[in-house]
């Protein structure tokens, strides 16, 4: 990493926004053909229609800078310091795949690394971005969460096919002051790696390179217990960084929370006391897109004007790992790129 030439410290600011969905629309009616599943229970238990998947042949890295390219667009300026990349779907598992997008955007030999929280890694990677700017070590960051999460699906698993989804979404953070719109607030992040087994893909690392169960190479997911945790641990984290940004739940305009189920956004909203409608929900049109989640709900609800300049937004996530996190900011006026 470049060491900025200027005293560079100071509260990260979000200035830039982008998300990319690949082309091919995989709707519940189509699942339905090849699983033992149906359009209404997937709308029912899990609010989703449709997700984007990649073809064969697409990869994290060029769903990541497809989001990065509009988030630089968005935030106006290629100047940046370093890409951290969310993602728990590398190209490969050996290099890390952020360089690639670092260099596929034009970017120079900027630092470049990845961030592996699954579907709090969009959480995770924003703190670690904020993180290089409150020490001084970068001026602006490109942030992108990018997942082909549908590449490590067993097809024949209607628990998890249903649910997940391929998509890219990205942020550019600058040095700014705490006053701005848009500056970073607090972090709360956990884990509890007593429960990785609830979702993991158990072959293919360096504990097990290769398993005779082809099972063991994709990944698996205990729903119902995911669910409770999901609900009871986005809730707690939100309300620590509402106590630190000194909040209380009438403050809070709009709730991001990872979009895992439409019934977790729910159940955690209610446990929190926000009203249904302060929710941002996406999932019916992207699915689960792992990293990528909250920037393209962000994306999507700039566009159609639930989110505007100087709403005080709560942000949540949780994931495999088991990983949760949570953040708040006064939302910028940004345009999606
Ligand atoms: N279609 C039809 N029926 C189904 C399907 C399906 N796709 N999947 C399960 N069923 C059936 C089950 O077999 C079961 O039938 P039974 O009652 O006859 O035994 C019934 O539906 C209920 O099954 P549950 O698994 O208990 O269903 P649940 O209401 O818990 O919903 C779900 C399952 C949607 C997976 C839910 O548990 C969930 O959303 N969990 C959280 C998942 C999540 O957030 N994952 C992402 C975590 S983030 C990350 O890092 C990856």
């Amino acid at each position: 990493m470049q060491v900025p030439t200027h005293d560079a410290r100071g509260v990260a600011v979000l200035a830039g926004l982008g998300g990319w969905l690949p082309p091919r629309i995989v709707d519940n009616d189509e699942l339905s053909r090849h699983l033992d599943t149906s359009d209404e229970w997937i709308r029912t238990r899990t609010g989703i229609g449709q997700r984007h998947v990649v073809d064969p042949g697409m990869s994290t890295v060029d769903m990541a800078v497809e989001a990065g390219r509009r988030a630089l667009h968005s935030a106006g300026s290629r100047d940046v310091d370093a890409l951290v990349l969310a993602t728990a779907t590398p190209d490969q598992i050996c290099p890390a795949s952020a360089p690639q997008v670092a260099s596929r955007l034009g970017l120079g030999n900027i630092a470049a690394f990845d961030v592996n929280a699954v579907c709090s890694g969009f959480v995770y990677a924003l703190a670690t971005a904020a993180g290089l700017i409150s020490a001084g070590a970068a001026c602006s960051v490109l942030m992108v969460g990018a997942d082909a999460f549908t590449t490590l699906l067993n097809p024949k698993d209607r628990g998890t096919v249903p649910i997940f989804g391929d998509g890219a979404g990205a942020v550019v953070l600058r040095a700014g002051e705490p006053d701005e719109l848009g500056a970073m607030g607090p972090f709360d992040l956990h884990s509890d790696g007593d429960l990785a087994e609830l979702l993991i893909v158990p072959a293919g690392g360096a504990k097990q390179k290769t398993s005779d169960n082809p099972e063991d190479h994709y990944f698996s997911m205990q729903g119902p217990a995911v669910f409770r945790h999901a609900t009871a641990r986005m809730a707690e984290s939100s309300r620590t960084v509402m106590e630190r940004a000194g909040w209380t739940v009438s403050d809070v305009d709009r709730f991001i929370g990872h979009q895992a189920n439409i019934r977790i956004l729910h159940a955690t909203a209610k446990q929190l006391g926000l009203p249904a409608d302060s929710l941002v929900v996406n999932i019916e049109r992207t699915g689960n897109t792992s990293a990528a989640s909250i920037p393209l709900a962000m994306v999507d609800a700039v566009n159609d004007g639930t989110l505007q300049a100087g709403d005080r937004v709560l942000v949540s996530a949780f994931g495999a790992g088991l990983t949760w996190g949570a953040t708040a900011l006064r939302w910028p006026d940004v345009t999606p790129g």
